[in-house]
């Protein structure tokens, strides 16, 4: 089978606090986009995962082969995948392209084992290898809090054209959480955390993002290009995730620049039945 494997955004993310076991407990709303790769996937006796991206690791540390060995822990099954990965989403870029791939190779373990695991049990195992993941098994659109893999599926939004940008640098995840400097303290109560949400339902464009600070400080040329693109006609120019790509929402047009990897891209969400596909916006 041939699967779209797509990328997401955080519309907004407010890091609430650090917990006792060094995560850091967040309140997000997160979007899939029809930015993404393709995996090619056939029943397999062994694991083998091949890439068209050379940097990219295809054994044991890739999310994708994790993904696997937790089915098989879980279900006690034998099978394997055989994947090909066709890379498009940058990675160290914010865009969850590793847990994009890893929810997808689950949701096609399970198809090809005859839907013995539920997706319920789906969601609640790939918390174990990545905090993004069990958002990929959403429907493209929720409210994500805990580490982020309490997901709270939502109705599809209002359909954005947007464009997304990222330079030639990338961030690393956990050093982007560890510039925050923060130490574990009580976490405020979740009402005063929703807030964030009843706003941008109530008005469309409550866009922020807590990690640009910390990315800004580490990258300071990660604020320069947002100054640039915030003078390239856009509404709204935000970091996602742990960055380094930049969603802009408007009128825009980025800086024809050959170092910026530079694609126009739309909201995507999918029905409950059927996966993600890169052309079919609607859900049906
Ligand atoms: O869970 P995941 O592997 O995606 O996270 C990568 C790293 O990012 C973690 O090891 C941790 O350092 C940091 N992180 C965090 N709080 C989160 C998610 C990630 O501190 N909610």
């Amino acid at each position: 089978m041939k699967l779209f494997s797509p990328a997401k955004i955080n519309l907004f993310l407010r890091i609430v606090g650090k917990r006792l076991d060094g995560y850091h407990e967040l309140a997000s709303l997160f979007q899939v986009i029809d930015l993404g790769d393709t995996l090619t996937i056939e029943a397999a006796d062994h694991d083998h995962l091949t890439c068209t991206d050379p940097t990219i690791p295809t054994d044991e540390k890739n999310l994708v082969i994790k993904a696997t060995q937790l089915f098989r822990r879980k279900t006690g099954l034998k099978i394997g995948l055989k994947v090909h990965l066709d890379k498009k989403i940058p990675y160290e870029a914010g865009l969850g392209g590793g847990s994009s791939n890893a929810a997808t190779a689950l949701w096609a373990i399970n198809q090809l084992a005859g839907n013995i695991a539920t997706h319920e049990e789906l969601k609640t195992w790939s918390a174990e290898i990545g905090s993004d993941i069990t958002f990929f098994l959403s429907q493209g659109t929720a409210y994500c809090t805990g580490r982020g893999e309490n997901v709270r599926h939502l109705s599809p939004l209002v359909a954005r054209t947007l464009w997304i940008v990222k330079p030639p640098i990338g961030l690393s995840t956990p050093e982007v959480y560890r510039t925050l400097g923060l130490k574990p303290t009580h976490l405020p109560p979740e009402s005063e955390i929703a807030a964030d949400l009843n706003k941008f339902i109530a008005n469309g464009n409550h866009f922020f993002n807590d990690l640009e600070k910390p990315a800004f400080q580490l990258r300071p040329e990660l604020k320069l290009l947002k100054d640039e693109l915030q003078h390239s006609g856009f509404d709204t120019v935000l970091m996602t995730g742990s960055g380094s790509a930049f969603f802009c929402i408007g009128e825009g047009t980025p800086p024809l620049r050959p170092d910026l990897f530079c694609v126009k891209a739309r909201f995507l969400n999918r029905s409950p039945i059927n996966w993600y596909e890169k052309d079919n916006h609607g859900i049906s």
